[in-house]
């Protein structure tokens, strides 16, 4: 093995799925039972820096400045186990992350902070990781996170089987779309609060007991292929459409779990009677959300000044971003 460095910085984007990542398979392994495609966006950075500190005993971490404790600090030390174990390695870590994004808010800030992690940690430990062995270390901090290592569109293959066999074959990799696709995010940001309930909790109930969940996976399935012919297409009415039908559907099966999870607030359905209004009016803009109150609408780049005067009322703040880039390395051996 390479010789480790002793410390790397990388920078990653979060991304918004089209297609939704909703149930894992496997918790321990971060195995979904569908697989996903996103957009990452050129918003909302973080960037991570990971020194290798010979003396400590306990890794530490520090988010925005603010030293972690608990159920964070424990993340991200089962994390930093994983890229130790692989390495042949002890040493402990000092981690300090800078986000831009609000933290837990279905702003996806874990899928920027573990692609930003996963990258960080793997060059300063010394792993040599192809973009596949990145994505898959990604994933299993957080799912999603497995996306954030590539630009513009990426597909998450759920992969087959368990165990080991699960692991190799689940990671995400880049989905061709046409240059005429020219798609834009906006995002309303209705509330920037950290959510209630977290998305591994509301995954884990709604694959137990919701009655909706087997159809939705079922038709989550034909939406990713429907998505990918629209892409290379460029048929952004399409790629609207079907995300937009994926993510109801997906609420669609919280709201049916038991008990239910719901995400969505009185904000969030004002900022989708605005998207209605747009699409009658002649725009093409399309609503989808995540584990949050907040929503993103797809819609043409010359367009997203409009879409954004539609919504802002109705939201705190709105932003709008692009397809953005992948996560990349920024320094190493500092
Ligand atoms: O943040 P994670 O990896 O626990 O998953 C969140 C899943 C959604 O954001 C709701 C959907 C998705 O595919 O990103």
């Amino acid at each position: 093995t390479a010789p480790a460095a002793r410390g790397a910085s990388a920078v990653a984007h979060p991304n918004i799925a089209l297609i939704k990542y909703w149930g894992k398979r496997d918790e321990q392994l971060m195995l979904p039972v569908t697989d996903s495609l996103s957009m990452t966006l050129d918003v909302f950075p973080t960037t991570t820096h990971v020194r290798l500190d010979q003396d400590a005993a306990e890794d530490r971490a520090a988010l925005n400045g603010e030293e972690a404790t608990g159920e964070t600090l424990r993340r991200i030390t089962a994390f930093l186990d994983l890229v130790r174990a692989r390495a042949g390695s002890s040493v402990r870590a000092v981690v300090d992350t800078r986000n831009t994004v609000p933290t837990g808010a279905g702003l996806a800030s874990s899928a920027s902070g573990f692609a930003a992690l996963a990258t960080a940690a793997a060059a300063a430990y010394g792993l040599r990781l192809d973009a596949a062995g990145l994505s898959r270390l990604a994933r299993r901090g957080s799912g999603s996170a497995s996306r954030s290592v590539f630009s513009s569109f990426a597909l998450w293959h759920a992969g087959t089987g368990t165990g080991e066999e699960g692991d190799t074959s689940s990671y995400a990799e880049p989905v061709p779309a046409a240059d005429s696709l020219d798609a834009a995010l906006v995002i309303a940001v209705v509330n920037a609060g950290e959510k209630a309930v977290s998305s591994r909790e509301a995954m884990r109930r709604t694959v137990q007991t919701s009655p909706l969940y087997g159809p939705w996976a079922a038709s989550s399935r034909d939406d990713l292929a429907d998505m990918r012919s629209a892409l290379v297409r460029g048929d952004l009415k399409a790629v609207g459409e079907i995300a937009e039908r994926n993510a109801l559907g997906m609420h669609a099966t919280m709201l049916a779990a038991r008990p239910a999870v719901r995400y969505l607030s009185p904000a969030t359905v004002t900022v989708l009677d605005r998207v209605l209004k747009l699409r009658q009016d002649g725009v093409l803009a399309y609503a989808t959300m995540d584990a949050g109150p907040n929503v993103k609408v797809l819609c043409r780049r010359a367009d997203a000044a409009d879409v954004a005067d539609a919504v802002r009322d109705a939201a705190g703040t709105v932003v709008t971003a692009r397809p953005g880039p992948g996560a990349r390395l920024l320094a190493e051996g500092v």
